[in-house]
């Protein structure tokens, strides 16, 4: 029954899959034996997913109004703000800037490629990426192109990123790219201030050839990746662009209150120019109506209300620094091992994730099943969640990983 153009379209899942295998070892084997690394979400020390405590409390007590009433297509206009002031806290850049809600960071992504990539064309990202950039590309006739994210000294590759671009733009006029720093999935790596200073100067030179340049920094981990005002001080050079050089940023509710189901987030838009925003906010209202309508207002509500009393901030502050420290903790403990046995590892700085190149990822992780170890593999690697591993079962991690590797 299905239109001709949308015969066999499939969504392939390996993470959905291995995860799927992690919960039928532990009903065989008993969970104290099972390590399940494939899971993107925290979870304590006891492996139960974890709320922020102040989350739970404000959002239990909000009326009922705010769980059934529509919200505006654009958001509303108070969370629109807080979510904008949460993007960039302390360095917030110089210039016109709005907001549109939109379901998660997923619609985010959504809305900045159907709106800011034309048909047919590439849109560019880092090799070491979310898996769903591609289908969101794929899904509205975008084609997802790649660039090397690291060197061989494990740095930021900005010579593979300014090739790329250079050779996406002799084909195009206009080119989206999507960076996810800090905290990256699936690497925890993060571009430094001096990274994005070479990114931007490479988007000017094109900028000032004629081309028309977008930005959307995807931000879903930011809140587990360290200090807050310390990992955004990359966003203030964000002021004062050129107008055809546009900047946008992802902003997810799912990991920074722990609301993953409740499907709540933000583009945030950042120009000099007064009229790019005015479109940016137009583009994102219609797209907005006619994807999911209007987003779960009393997530909203949730935002506006702790944000907008400074007791309830800093609480939030301190229980996402608590679970920031116990990712942390875990992730020491396998980089330490790893550089002990020899298992190679992207440069990890922060975030739920770490990963380990290999040439040949379904094969180890297939390999790790026998061990009662459950990753996912990606197309470079495999990807292990330390955000959803307890301390005790990270210990032996490393070692075990690397005789898969070495099989
Ligand atoms: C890199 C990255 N960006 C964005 C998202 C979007 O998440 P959500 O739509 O739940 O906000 C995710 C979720 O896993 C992610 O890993």
């Amino acid at each position: 029954m299905a239109a001709s153009s949308r015969e066999g379209k499939q969504l392939h899942d390996a993470v959905f899959q291995f995860g799927q295998a992690a919960q039928a070892a532990m009903a065989a084997y008993g969970r104290e034996r099972v390590v399940n690394a494939t899971v993107g979400c925290y979870a304590g020390e006891d492996e139960v997913l974890g709320c922020l405590p102040v989350v739970e409390e404000i959002y239990r007590s909000l009326p009922m109004a705010d769980f059934i009433t529509y919200a505006p297509p654009v958001g509303l206009a108070d969370y629109r703000k807080a979510a904008i002031d949460e993007t960039f806290e302390a360095y917030r850049p110089e210039g016109y800037i709005d907001a549109v809600a939109t379901a998660g960071g997923t619609g985010a992504v959504h809305i900045a490629i159907a709106n800011y990539s034309e048909v047919g064309d590439d849109v560019l990202a880092s090799d070491w990426r979310w898996g769903i950039y591609g289908s969101l590309c794929q899904e509205i006739g975008r084609r997802l192109t790649t660039f090397a994210l690291l060197d061989e000294s494990g740095a930021f590759n900005i010579e593979s990123f300014s090739s790329a671009v250079a050779d996406v733009l002799r084909k195009q006029d206009s080119l989206l790219i999507i960076l996810n720093t800090p905290a990256n999935n699936p690497t925890g790596f993060a571009l430094s201030d001096q990274d994005w200073a070479e990114v931007l100067q490479v988007c000017r030179f094109h900028e000032k050839q004629g081309k028309r340049i977008s930005i959307l920094v995807d931000i879903a981990y930011i809140a587990y990746a360290g200090e807050k005002n310390e990992v955004r001080t990359f966003m203030k050079q964000f002021s004062n662009l050129p107008p055809h050089l546009f900047i946008m940023a992802a902003f997810s509710m799912s990991k920074g209150y722990t609301l993953y189901g409740q499907r709540a987030g933000a583009l945030v838009g950042v120009s000099s120019s007064e009229d790019v925003i005015k479109e940016f906010t137009e583009l994102g209202r219609y797209s907005a109506r006619t994807s999911w309508s209007n987003v779960n207002r009393a997530a909203m509500t949730l935002l506006t209300t702790i944000r907008g009393d400074a007791a309830l901030t800093k609480r939030l502050d301190e229980e996402r620094m608590e679970f920031f420290r116990i990712i942390q903790q875990r992730a020491s403990l396998f980089t330490e091992e790893a550089a002990q046995c020899g298992l190679r590892v992207i440069p990890y700085h922060a975030g739920f994730f770490i990963s380990i190149p290999t040439a040949n990822p379904q094969a180890v992780c297939e390999a790790l099943q026998d061990e009662l170890v459950f990753a996912a593999p990606l197309a470079l690697g495999v990807r292990l969640g330390v955000c959803s591993v307890p301390l005790p079962k990270i210990k032996g991690l490393a070692a075990k990983i690397k005789k898969a590797v070495d099989k």
